[in-house]
Order: structure tokens, then C-alpha cells, then sequence
């Protein structure tokens, strides 16, 4: 999607980091922005700033409300004429062990980054290929949705979100919608500071307070913005931020590969497993890659 200027982008969790970030970004490049978030006062400081820049508007609403999902859809078809780039941010930290977390936790967990996604993308989907025009929805995945790294409770709604978009992308291959995924690595934010979960107070520092001093290495939120606005203008599925990540994903990969059964395997079973499994959107990706070497 080229054309940014004029178009409306709504972003959940608008009013802080990450989502912030990407807000300051599709306001520079002329969209009107609409973002939503938890925290009133947060919310109103993110709107007094973005209005330097360009339209913006920020509205209160918790991704896990369907129903208020779709009474502000219906006023932003009124007020925008619909939503053209869905950004589906909104989330919480919670790196706890599995083994410590409650049934509590989990829906927490889950609902809000995982099932908050799936109702941003149920609600304004539908009203964004009735449109007919070109739209774009990324979702915030992590660098945990791509590596199983400790936090079982994040790692499976982050991992459920990278699922859920490479299937969409696949889904939407032939429509004016396009979708990225994005999975920053560690980002300087208030996630840390973000609303409490249920129950008792786990840690939600990666490696507690004995691990690296994260504040150093975090990149900042506008980085990713530009990232962003780079996917959305140059249609790119995977938005990874960190080139440090080469070398841990290549780790992750190599394990899968050598983990699959070395025989030759069926031919019949193999035309089989194709027909029902491979998404072309990778071959597509692949494809682009390799003509901008
Ligand atoms: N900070 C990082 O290092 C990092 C790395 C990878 C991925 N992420 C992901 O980036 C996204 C943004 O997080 P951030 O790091 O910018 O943190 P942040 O706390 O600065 O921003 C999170 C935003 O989500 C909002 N939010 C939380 N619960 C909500 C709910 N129920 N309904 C609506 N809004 C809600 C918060 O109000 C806030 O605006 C999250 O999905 C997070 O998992 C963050």
C-alpha cells in the first residue's frame, strides 16, 4: 500500500511504546490515526502528541470487548469512512514459568494477545474487503512468537499469533488486503509497567533482575514504527526488527530440519502432505528476497 496519505489507521495499545511508535510513524506519513488503549491519562498525553503531527483521535477500549469492538468500527465507517491499516498491537508482558501460573493467568494471558487479535482482525476484516480498496493489518507477534524462549504462557499466544497471520496471509492471497506479522526483539517500553495480571505478582523480567541490563540494548519504539511503515508501503509478511536474531533463528530451524525423519520417505504421502500443507505465501517471500539481492 503506497498511497498512505488520508487513509485511517487504527492501532490497538496506540498510546505507548511499540504501538506508539507506529502511530507517530502513520501520522508522519499523513494517515489519520486512531488508537485505543486501557489507560485514560496515557491515552490523552499519545492524542496531545500525535496532534502535532496530524488527525488523531484516541478512544478507550480493552481488545478482550468484542461488542465495543464493533460499536467503534461502526463509528469509524461513519466518521472515516472505514478503516484502510489495522494494527493489531495491544498487548501484556508475563514471563512467568508455566508451572507457577494459574488457569487465571492463562485466559489473561491469552485473551489480550492472543484472542484480542482475532477480534481486531474479526471485527474490521469483513468491512475492509467490503471496501474493495487496498487495507493492510499487521500484528504484534515477539521475537518469542518465533523462539520458545522461557515464558510458556507469552510464547504460546505470541507463537499463536505468527499462526494465525501466516494462515491469513495465505487466506487473503488474492484480495486487496495484505497482512505482516511483527516480532520485535527487546524494545523500550512500559511493558514491564503494563496492567497487573490476576493473582499474585509473578516476575516479568526476561532472566529476573539478574539478567543483562536490557535498558542499554532496547531498541527504541519509532525504530519499529519505521519498520512498519516500511512492511505496510513494500507489502513484506515478516517484519523482524533485530538482525541479532539471525543467528538464533537459524539454531531454531536447523533443529527442527534435523529433527525430521531421514528416510525417503512416501511419494504419494509426500503429494498428499503438499496439496493439504504448503502455503505459498513463503515462496513468495522467498521470491521477493531473492530479487532484491
Ligand atoms: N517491549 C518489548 O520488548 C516487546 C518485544 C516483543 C513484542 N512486544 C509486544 O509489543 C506489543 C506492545 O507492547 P509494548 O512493549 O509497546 O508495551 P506497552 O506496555 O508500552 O504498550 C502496550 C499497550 O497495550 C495496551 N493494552 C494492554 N492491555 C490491553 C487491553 N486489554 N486492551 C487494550 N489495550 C491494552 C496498553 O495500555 C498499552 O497501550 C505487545 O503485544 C507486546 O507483547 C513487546
Amino acid at each position: 500500500m503506497q498511497d498512505l496519505a488520508g487513509k485511517t489507521a487504527f492501532i490497538t495499545g496506540g498510546d505507548s511504546g511499540i504501538g506508539f511508535g507506529v502511530a507517530q510513524t502513520l501520522c508522519q506519513a499523513g494517515m489519520n490515526v486512531v488508537i485505543c488503549g486501557v489507560v485514560a491519562e496515557s491515552l490523552t498525553g499519545a492524542q496531545r502528541e500525535l496532534s502535532r503531527v496530524g488527525r488523531a483521535e484516541a478512544v478507550t477500549l480493552d481488545v478482550r470487548d468484542r461488542e465495543a469492538f464493533t460499536d467503534l468500527a461502526d463509528r469509524l465507517d461513519r466518521d472515516y469512512g472505514g478503516v484502510d491499516v489495522l494494527v493489531n498491537n495491544a498487548g501484556v508482558g508475563f514471563l512467568a514459568p508455566a508451572v507457577e501460573a494459574s488457569f487465571e493467568q492463562w485466559d489473561w494471558v491469552l485473551d489480550i494477545n492472543l484472542t484480542g487479535v482475532f477480534n481486531g482482525i474479526r471485527t474490521f476484516l469483513p468491512r475492509m474487503l467490503a471496501s474493495g480498496r487496498p487495507g493492510h493489518i499487521v500484528s504484534t507477534a515477539s521475537i518469542g512468537g518465533l523462539l520458545g524462549t522461557p515464558g510458556a504462557l507469552y510464547a504460546a499466544a505470541k507463537f499463536g499469533v505468527v499462526g494465525l497471520m501466516e494462515a491469513l496471509a495465505a487466506e487473503l492471497r488474492d484480495s486487496p488486503v495484505k497482512v505482516s506479522v511483527l516480532t520485535p526483539g527487546i524494545v523500550r517500553t512500559n511493558i514491564h509497567n503494563g496492567p497487573p495480571p490476576p493473582g499474585d505478582a509473578l516476575p516479568h523480567l526476561p532472566g529476573g533482575t539478574a539478567g543483562p541490563d536490557l535498558s542499554l540494548a532496547a531498541m527504541q519504539p519509532r525504530e519499529v514504527g519505521e519498520r512498519v511503515l516500511e512492511a505496510i508501503q513494500e507489502d513484506r509478511f515478516y517484519v523482524l526488527t533485530h538482525a541479532e536474531h539471525r543467528e538464533l533463528l537459524a539454531r531454531r530451524f536447523d533443529a527442527i530440519l534435523a529433527s525430521v525423519p531421514t528416510d525417503e520417505g512416501d511419494p504419494r504421502r509426500a503429494a498428499v502432505e503438499r496439496a493439504v500443507l504448503a502455503n505459498p505465501v513463503y515462496d513468495e517471500i522467498l521470491a521477493a528476497a531473492e530479487s532484491r539481492r
